[in-house]
């Protein structure tokens, strides 16, 4: 099978692409890459789900219709993929016409198979997350339901209680054919450990789906049934087979040469999908399954996912502005563990760089290409010999990129880069050991040999990091010489013994090393004091505008690069746990405001501070000294507390 399907969920369209949804999209980007240089034809899909409840609300919100709120944010999807160079093959809306008709039909086929009956739905539902809670999930709801209900397994936020009539999907048919089929297909999903929490999800029992709403009018109108919308999973999951032509004219051939897709990428909040609706689905309609799903955890920021909801998100344009894409998709890639919940700060990130790829990689290309320019080297042969040395590097090479391959054929991304990694610790190894600058003069005909070696490792290190850095690594390819092409350059290229020559050419800068400096002009920036407006006579309604609460700072520490920041992680009951930033770092150890009360604005419109958003301001009394004294109850208060 020479072909390849790849897909990334499709994002819901409330607000611009963050780090962790990008996360996932340079995941599939180096599967399709990685899939691309050992010569497959691929697809690779992405796209936006941009129905629903969740989406109606937030676009009343804004004051907007759903369908102008959902084009709003289009463009800022598809530029932040073109920014980190993510090359998608179709980009689907699920507003788009063809899909909203085949979902039609699709509905239709499953009501005329009798998988699809009407009757009515009471229970809780959870809006974030689009989800009808389990019975089980739902132990100790309140009795009066119109309280907010419990709180959702996934994203923790509280459910409300829907009473109303709709179709529903028999979920439950499907439950022994979903056992069998985990049992004959025990990697179905990677990594295995994410397979066995849904294996025993669907034993304890499936209940029949909800299908469809009433109360929500923002979807696509279930046939026949008008009073109705398709519920937002439903149509959302089968984008993976409307984009590639299922249930349209003409579109047949196109749909058999790529369904089943081989991989489709995920977080792990939305593995129940995936691994049982979506194949229920499947099965209803007589297609095959994917062959895998390929689940990552998420990207924390201390302990919580990063989510637009709890407005601790990084924004990608910051990270593409300061370290640029390849760097960060390097970083994504090679340092988020796929099986695990992984944090990020910029602090690594610019470790990463300066380690990695300005020190190991960047200057291994400069110093080679200098020293063998200056050895009058411009063209590098093919030595008549290989040394002892240099055979070992190369077995080392081939070891590389043969455990890479096993690796990555079970999606293990950061394990496999780790192995390319570990190879260009080895080539500097051997560049320091063979002591090049002394064999310029010493022994010319070693000294060729020593660069030549050195540039076939070079070449492998630039095919084997090209689905990760696709532009970097066409720099360095093209520093020694080498024009990349995906049909020239595969993974075939290589196989076998070491047999290429070598033109070098001017060496980029392929890294800049960071210094902390950057961040804290950065800082600076941010710190700028807002203007003052005049002050004057206000009257109540203006003081009322602003919401002062009382919250226990759970977390403090110093920003590095700021000589006047920390940074607060602050428990406002129902406002939430806010990250806030706070100007006192000359006042106060971190460790003196931890487990304080005090007063803070949580209605201030976010700001950003590093690529972080600040959500809140701390208030303060000016001492006499010039010094600055945090403002607290007189007695202690339940968080979240109003000040009036
Ligand atoms: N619209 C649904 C998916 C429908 S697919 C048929 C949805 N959208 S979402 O916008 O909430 O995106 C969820 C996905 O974004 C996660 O599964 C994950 O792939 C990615 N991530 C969002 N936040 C993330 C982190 N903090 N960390 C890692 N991935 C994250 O659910």
């Amino acid at each position: 099978m020479n072909k390849f399907y790849v897909t990334t969920p499709i994002y819901y369209v409330t607000a611009k692409p963050h780090l962790g949804t990008l996360y996932t999209t340079v995941l599939a980007d180096v599967i399709n890459r990685w899939q691309q240089i050992q010569g497959k034809e691929t697809f690779f899909l992405t796209g936006t789900d941009e129905h629903g409840q969740k989406i109606a609300m937030a676009a009343d919100k804004a004051g907007k219709s759903p369908k102008e709120f959902t084009d709003s944010f289009i463009d800022a999807y598809k530029d932040t993929w073109k920014e980190f160079e993510i090359d998608y093959s179709h980009f689907i809306r699920t507003t788009d016409e063809y899909h909203v008709k085949a979902i039609q039909q699709w509905l239709q086929k499953l009501i005329d198979k009798g998988d699809i009956y009407k009757s009515s739905y009471n229970g809780w539902y959870c809006t974030p997350c689009e989800t009808f809670l389990s019975d089980k999930e739902t132990e100790g709801a309140p009795e009066d339901k119109s309280q907010d209900g419990p709180a959702c397994p996934s994203c923790s936020r509280g459910t409300q209680y829907i009473e109303e009539e709709c179709y529903f999907f028999k979920l439950s048919k499907y439950q022994d054919r979903l056992l069998d089929f985990y049992k004959s297909h025990p990697d179905f999903i990677f990594p295995q450990e994410r397979g066995n929490e849904v294996v025993s999800f669907v034993e304890s029992g499936l209940k029949d789906l909800c299908m469809s709403r009433t109360t929500v009018k923002w979807g696509i109108p279930f046939p026949g049934d008008e009073q109705h919308v398709a519920y937002v999973w439903a149509d959302a999951l089968n984008n993976y087979i409307t984009a590639i032509g299922y249930l349209q004219e003409g579109k047949q051939a196109e749909f058999e040469k790529w369904w089943p897709a081989n991989v489709q990428v995920m977080g792990k909040d939305i593995v129940r999908f995936h691994a049982v609706i979506w194949p229920a689905f499947l099965m209803a309609s007589d297609l095959p399954l994917p062959e895998h799903l390929l689940v990552h955890g998420w990207i924390k920021v201390g302990d919580q996912k990063m989510s637009k909801s709890l407005g601790n998100v990084m924004d990608p344009r910051f990270l593409y502005q300061e370290y640029g894409p390849d760097a960060v998709r390097y970083f994504l890639t090679t340092q988020m563990a796929i099986t695990q919940d992984s944090p990020f700060s910029l602090q690594d990130l610019e470790g990463r760089i300066n380690s990695d790829l300005a020190n190991e990689m960047g200057n291994l290309l400069n110093r080679m290409v200098t020293l063998a320019k200056r050895g009058g080297l411009d063209l590098v042969s093919v030595p008549a010999d290989w040394s002892e040395a240099s055979l070992k590097l190369q077995a080392d090479a081939q070891k590389m990129v043969k455990d890479v391959q096993d690796y990555l054929d079970t999606y293990s991304l950061h394990m496999a880069y780790a192995e390319v990694k570990r190879f260009v610790a080895a080539v500097n190894a051997y560049f320091h050991a063979q002591e090049p600058w002394k064999l310029v003069k010493s022994d010319p005909t070693k000294f060729a040999e020593v660069i030549s070696a050195t540039a076939h490792s070079l070449y492998v290190i630039g095919v084997m990091y090209w689905p990760v850095m696709p532009d970097k690594m066409q720099a360095l390819l093209s520093a020694i010489g080498v024009e990349f092409s995906i049909e020239k350059n595969s993974l075939a290229s290589l196989r076998g013994a070491w047999d290429k020559s070598f033109t070098l050419e001017q060496v980029p800068v392929l890294f800049k090393k960071i210094e902390r400096k950057k961040v804290s002009e950065e800082v600076k920036v941010v710190e700028k004091k807002e203007e003052v407006k005049e002050s004057g006579i206000i009257d109540i309604k203006d003081f009322m505008k602003v919401n002062l609460v009382v919250g226990t700072i759970e977390s403090a520490e110093a920003v590095e690069g700021s000589d006047k920041l920390l940074k607060l992680q602050v428990n406002c009951g129902d406002k939430g746990v806010r990250q806030i930033f706070a100007g006192v770092k000359k006042f106060y150890e971190p460790e003196a405001l931890v487990g304080k009360q005090a007063v803070f604005v949580v209605n201030l419109k976010p700001r950003k501070i590093m690529g972080m958003e600040s959500q809140g301001m701390m208030l303060f009394a000016e001492k006499e000294d010039g010094g600055l004294s945090f403002i607290s109850p007189g007695a202690q208060v339940p968080n979240g507390s109003a000040l009036r």
